[in-house]
């Protein structure tokens, strides 16, 4: 297992739509693994594959309770559907691709999930509150969507005039 470099907005390969997951092989698993693996060192509550440049429908999430030791569960979804999704929620987001953002986004409030885990099986999952927030996130990833992309005009803005200077600062330094 490896810790991958992760893409960080605004980088154009962020937006990319990614592929369905067809071989279920030892590349998958690998991928599995690190993706895994670098989420827990980030660390952070999901990934997507395409955060770290493979385009694949692949996502993992923590799936931690509450009392248990972070990094002890994590879930792979592979080719995950949304296929039921009720109510609203805000929550406060951030993304490992988007440094020093946090906003507020609404999000529904409960959500299943078809998937598949890394050898092909088929299974469904129904999540709400902190996880269904994850899920959709996570899926979002999958279709080049960023959660900026779900916060008001205004608020993105203020946040790319931001970052912008800031990375010219460190350019002229
Ligand atoms: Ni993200």
């Amino acid at each position: 297992m490896a810790i991958l470099p992760i893409l960080k907005y605004p980088d154009p390969r962020l937006r990319s739509r990614s592929l369905p997951v067809e071989s279920f092989d030892e590349d998958l698993a690998t991928l599995a693994g690190d993706l895994r693996e670098t989420m827990i060192h980030a660390p952070g509550s999901g990934l997507a594959a395409p955060q770290v440049d493979k385009l694949l429908r692949v996502i993992v999430i923590d799936d931690t309770q509450l009392g248990e030791e972070y990094g002890q569960k994590v879930l792979t979804l592979v080719n995950p559907q949304i296929i039921e999704a009720k109510g609203e929620q805000i929550y406060q987001e951030g993304c490992l691709s988007v440094i020093d953002l946090q906003s507020n986004v609404i999000r529904a409030a409960e959500v299943t999930v078809e998937a598949q885990d890394v050898t092909g099986q088929k299974f469904t999952l129904s999540a709400s509150g902190r996880q269904a927030v994850i899920l959709q996130h996570e899926i979002d990833h999958l279709e080049g969507v960023l959660f900026l992309d779900r916060i008001s005009r205004l608020k993105k803005d203020i946040y790319r005039k931001k970052l912008f200077k800031s990375q010219k600062m460190a350019k002229n330094s």
